[in-house]
């Protein structure tokens, strides 16, 4: 950053001038960090950082009347208007900021504005105790089978560090013995009563990791559902990931509307993570524990993600699987290593992969049981 501004002053042609006296009388009246006139032998500047107006005024006007000749009286009122003429400048209390002032000037704004409006104002008044409790010895590493608004309700409060899952698309897809066409409003109850269940039992400064797909061919944006969701029950949005799949094999137009703005059929190769934070953005850990490389930290928080699919969900029995990769990914960027993580829509045991990979603990439920058997022979074959 610059430290004055520098603004030439002109000099008399014809008329003789004592311009060491008039610089030395000028610059003892000013502290020489704020302004100070500088002389060379072919010219004059004035370097100013900040100064009072009204006292430069003041102070020029009495040095006019101090000298005698005109030549140094032209001198003060050129070095004067030098300064007047300088028309960006900053304000602070009295005094106009030639330097430095749009720094200050922003950062200024944006406190003002954040104590005006606050800062995730949906979610400031929350009522989330802080005293987290131990996960029961009995459900870590686990995978257990049953209906995951039942069986959450046997943990205790404030134990878990993050959840990571995907939940079931509604989309008429054929899992295991779970109903997957229900009414859309029964299907949102149903959903947001787990959903409830994983808030109540996530520490305060825990995450919720979701990874959900719009329901495209339905027109509802399950994303905005959901998120809306979690930002009425005061949690943090703490942020979104593009899933890009590079799928592009997926379908983007019925013949009805080919080739016409009547009814275009928007196409897309992605999927979104949504990440929400219970009463802090801030998660508690020891930074010996964050096994994320640099490399990773860089790539990773830029939030467009490009992971390939899973290939093998024909081996594992499972029709809407993440990978592992997706999983570690949103794990290592969340979560110290050591945290205890639930995945209350498991599937055949990706989260509990990637927990297990990664030195995390787990509990995965699944309401299948067929499923939850896949997750355990997966787990049993995985090796460390
Ligand atoms: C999208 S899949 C998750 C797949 C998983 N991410 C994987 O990679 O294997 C959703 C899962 O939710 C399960 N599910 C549906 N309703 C459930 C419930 N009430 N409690 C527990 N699991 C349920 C289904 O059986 C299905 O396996």
């Amino acid at each position: 950053m610059e430290q004055y501004k520098s603004v030439p002053v002109r000099l008399p042609d014809k008329t003789p001038v004592d311009i060491l006296t008039i610089q030395r009388r000028f610059n003892q009246g000013f502290k020489r960090e704020d302004i100070f006139l500088d002389v060379s032998p072919d010219a004059c500047l004035i370097n100013v950082r900040e100064v009072d107006m009204r006292e430069l005024r003041a102070t020029v006007g009495e040095l006019i009347e101090e000298h005698d000749t005109t030549g140094a009286k032209m001198v003060l009122r050129e070095a004067l208007q030098a300064v007047e003429s300088i028309r960006s400048y900053g304000l602070k209390g009295r005094k106009r900021l030639f330097v430095g002032y749009n720094s200050e000037r922003k950062v200024r704004q944006r406190q003002d504005k954040e104590k005006r409006r606050g800062r995730h104002y949906y979610a400031n008044d929350h009522a989330f105790p802080r005293q987290s409790s131990e996960p029961p010895a009995e459900y870590l590493n686990r995978i257990v089978c049953g209906d995951s608004s039942e069986v959450l309700k046997r943990l205790p409060d404030n134990c878990v560090d993050m959840v990571f899952t995907s939940p079931p698309y509604n989309f008429g897809l054929e899992y295991g013995e779970s109903p997957d066409d229900y009414q859309w409003e029964k299907y949102y109850e149903k959903l947001f009563s787990v959903f409830d269940e994983c808030i109540r039992v996530l520490k305060f400064g825990g995450r919720i990791a979701v990874n959900v797909q719009p329901l495209f061919s339905d027109y509802i944006p399950s994303h905005h559902v959901i998120s809306n969701f979690f930002m009425r029950r005061k949690l943090v949005w703490k942020g979104e990931i593009m899933w890009e799949k590079n799928n592009y094999n997926c379908k983007y137009t019925a013949w009805g509307s080919w080739k016409s703005p009547s009814s275009p059929y928007l196409k897309y190769t992605w999927e979104f993570i949504e990440v929400f934070c219970k009463g802090s953005l801030k998660a508690a850990g020891n930074a010996a524990e964050a096994d994320i490389t640099a490399d990773e930290f860089k790539q990773w928080v830029n939030a467009r993600w490009s992971v390939a699919p899973e290939r093998n969900m024909r081996e594992y029995g499972h029709p809407a699987m993440f990978p592992v990769e997706l999983a570690t990914r949103v794990l290592k960027l969340f979560s110290f290593r050591g945290a205890f993580v639930l995945d209350p829509f498991a599937g055949v045991g990706t989260t509990a992969i990637a927990a297990k990979n990664s030195g995390r603990r787990y509990l995965n439920i699944d309401v299948s049981r067929d499923y939850c058997d896949a997750a355990k022979k997966r787990l049993a074959e995985t090796l460390l």
